[in-house]
C-alpha cells in the first residue's frame, strides 16, 4: 500500500510525520511525495488556530471527494486535530483517526483500518517513541528531535496541554543513542524540540536538563551545530545561557516567545512573567551571548486589549528588537480557558490593524538588523539550492544566506560567505 503524508503545524508534527513513515516503511509500507500515487492519504493536523483547523478540514473535504472517485481508498487524520475531534473526524470522512501520542501504532491502524473497521486510536503511548523507532527523512543533515513531549503550562488561550498532553521527557541516554545512531547517517545538525523545551529532564528528577544534553551532543566529533526550540521565558537557566555562550556547537538562537506587552494581557494568558522581567532576560542573554539572535512570537487581539495594551507590545518589540517575529491574531480554541471565560471581543479590523503595524514595525527592525550583516563574512551551512541555481543555508545565528558559488556544492557542506546584499528578509552573498 502507497501512503502519502500532508503535515500541517508545528516541527513536532514535521517530525512525528517522520517517525510515522518511518515506522511504516519498516513495516512493508511505501511512501510516495505524490498525492496521486497514494493508495492512502494521512493527514498529521494542527489546531492552535481556527484557520489551521480549517485547513485540513477543507483538505479532508477534498479527500473525501477522491475517494468517492475511486482515486484514493484510505483516508486518515493524525496529530493535534485528533486528539481535540476524535470521533467526529470519521463522520467527516475519516477512515482512521490516530492522535499525536500514539504514532508509534501507525503500522496496526492502518492495517486493521484496511479491513474496514474506523479505528480511533488516541492512547498516551509516548513512552514507546525511543532512539531505536524507525524515521523516514529525506533530509540527511539535519535532524528534529523531539526531546519533552507535551506542556504543563495552560497558557489560558492555548490548545495544545489539551492535545498534547502533559509534559513527559525522553531519558538524555535514549536521546544521546537517537544521536549516535542519526551521526552514523551522515548528520550535523540536530535541533531539540518542546512546546516548552528548558522544561526538558525537569520530570525526570535526576539532573537531567537541556543544558547537560546540548554539552553531552557536542562531544560527537561529526556533530557541527545544536539547536533548541522552544523557550518559557522564566524557564531559561543561567547554566543554559552560559552552554550556548561557551559552546561552539550551540546555536546562538533563542525562541522565546512573549505573546504581549501589556502586562495586564500577560496576566490573563497566565503567562508567568511581566514585560519588565522579559526584557530584563533579553538583556541577560545579549550580555553574556553578545551574537545571541532572539526570535519570538506574539499573539494580537486577545479578549480585552486595548489601545493602551498594544502600545505597550510596541514599545517591547521596540526595545527587545527580535531578529525574526511571528505574529498571529487571537482565536478562540474550544475548551481552554480565554475561549470559556473571556469574550473575543477585540473587532477583527482592529485585530489586522494592530497586526499589520506591529509587521511594519518588525520589518524596519529586520532590515537595520541585517544591514549590519553587509561585507561580513559568514560560516553557512548548505542546505538547498533555488530555481536560479544559488545555494541557500544559514549561519549560527539562524540567518538565512542565499549566495552563489563557481563550484559545486553539497548539501550538509560548511562553506564561507560574504554578503553582498541585505533585505528585511533574506540576505544575499557570494562563496568566498
Ligand atoms: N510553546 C510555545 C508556543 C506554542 S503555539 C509558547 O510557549 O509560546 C505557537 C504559537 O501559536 C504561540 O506562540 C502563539 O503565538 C500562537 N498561538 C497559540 N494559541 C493561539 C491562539 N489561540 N490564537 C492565536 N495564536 C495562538
Ligand atoms: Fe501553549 Fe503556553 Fe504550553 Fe506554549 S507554554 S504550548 S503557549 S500552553
Ligand atoms: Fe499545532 Fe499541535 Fe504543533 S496544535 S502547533 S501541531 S503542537
Amino acid at each position: 500500500m502507497r501512503v502519502h503524508f500532508k503535515t500541517y503545524g508545528c516541527q513536532m508534527n514535521e517530525n512525528d510525520t517522520q517517525i510515522m513513515a518511518g515506522i511504516l516503511l519498516h513495516e512493508g509500507f511505501e511512501i510516495v511525495d505524490e498525492l496521486e500515487l497514494a493508495d492512502v492519504v494521512i493527514l498529521n493536523t494542527c489546531v492552535v488556530r481556527q484557520k489551521s483547523q480549517d485547513k485540513y478540514h477543507s483538505a479532508l473535504g477534498q479527500l473525501v471527494k477522491l475517494k468517492g472517485q475511486g482515486k484514493i481508498k484510505l483516508i486518515g487524520v493524525a496529530g493535534c486535530g485528533s486528539n481535540l475531534e476524535g470521533e467526529k473526524l470519521l463522520t467527516l470522512g475519516a477512515d482512521f483517526v490516530i492522535g499525536s501520542r500514539s504514532i508509534v501504532d501507525v503500522a496496526e491502524v492502518l492495517r486493521r483500518s484496511a479491513t474496514g473497521e474506523k479505528v480511533v486510536h488516541l492512547e498516551d503511548r509516548t513512552h514507546l517513541l525511543e532512539a531505536d523507532i524507525p524515521r523516514f527523512r529525506k533530509v540527511k543533515h539535519h535532524a528534529w528531535i523531539t526531546i519533552v513531549h507535551g506542556c504543563n503550562r495552560f497558557c489560558t488561550y492555548c490548545i495544545v496541554p489539551y492535545t498534547r498532553g502533559r509534559e513527559r521527557s525522553r531519558p538524555m541516554q535514549d536521546v544521546l543513542r537517537e544521536v549516535e545512531r542519526l551521526v552514523a547517517e551522515g548528520t550535523i545538525e540536530v535541533t531539540f524540540l518542546g512546546q516548552n523545551v528548558d522544561a526538558y529532564g525537569k520530570d525526570l528528577k535526576d539532573g537531567t536538563s537541556l543544558a547537560r544534553l546540548i554539552e553531552e551532543t557536542s562531544k560527537f566529533e561529526q556533530i557541527k551545530r545544536i539547536w533548541f526550540l522552544t523557550s518559557y521565558p522564566t524557564d531559561i537557566t543561567d547554566e543554559l545561557i552560559e552552554v550556548v555562550a561557551e559552546n561552539p556547537k550551540a546555536a546562538k538562537s533563542f525562541h522565546i516567545p512573549v505573546q504581549s506587552g501589556s502586562d495586564r494581557i500577560l496576566r490573563m494568558m497566565n503567562r508567568r512573567y511581566t514585560s519588565a522581567q522579559f526584557l530584563s532576560l533579553v538583556e541577560r542573554i545579549r550580555s553574556q551571548v553578545p551574537d545571541a539572535s532572539i526570535s519570538s512570537d506574539i499573539i494580537v487581539g486577545f479578549p480585552t486589549e486595548t489601545d493602551q495594551d498594544h502600545r505597550e507590545t510596541i514599545n517591547l518589540v521596540r526595545q527587545a528588537r527580535f531578529e525574526r517575529l511571528n505574529l498571529a491574531v487571537y482565536s478562540p480554541r474550544p475548551g481552554t480557558v480565554a475561549a470559556r471565560f473571556f469574550s473575543d471581543d477585540v473587532p477583527r479590523e482592529v485585530k489586522v490593524e494592530r497586526l499589520n503595524q506591529l509587521l511594519e514595525i518588525q520589518k524596519q527592525i529586520n532590515a537595520e538588523l541585517n544591514g549590519a550583516y553587509l561585507g561580513r563574512v559568514v560560516e553557512i551551512i548548505v542546505e538547498g539550492k533555488t530555481k536560479d541555481g544559488s545555494y541557500y543555508g544559514r549561519d549560527i545565528r539562524n540567518k538565512i544566506v542565499i549566495f552563489t558559488s563557481d563550484e559545486q556544492l553539497n548539501l550538509g557542506e560548511t562553506v564561507r560567505v560574504r554578503v553582498e546584499r541585505t533585505t528585511a528578509g533574506p540576505l544575499y552573498g557570494r562563496k568566498e
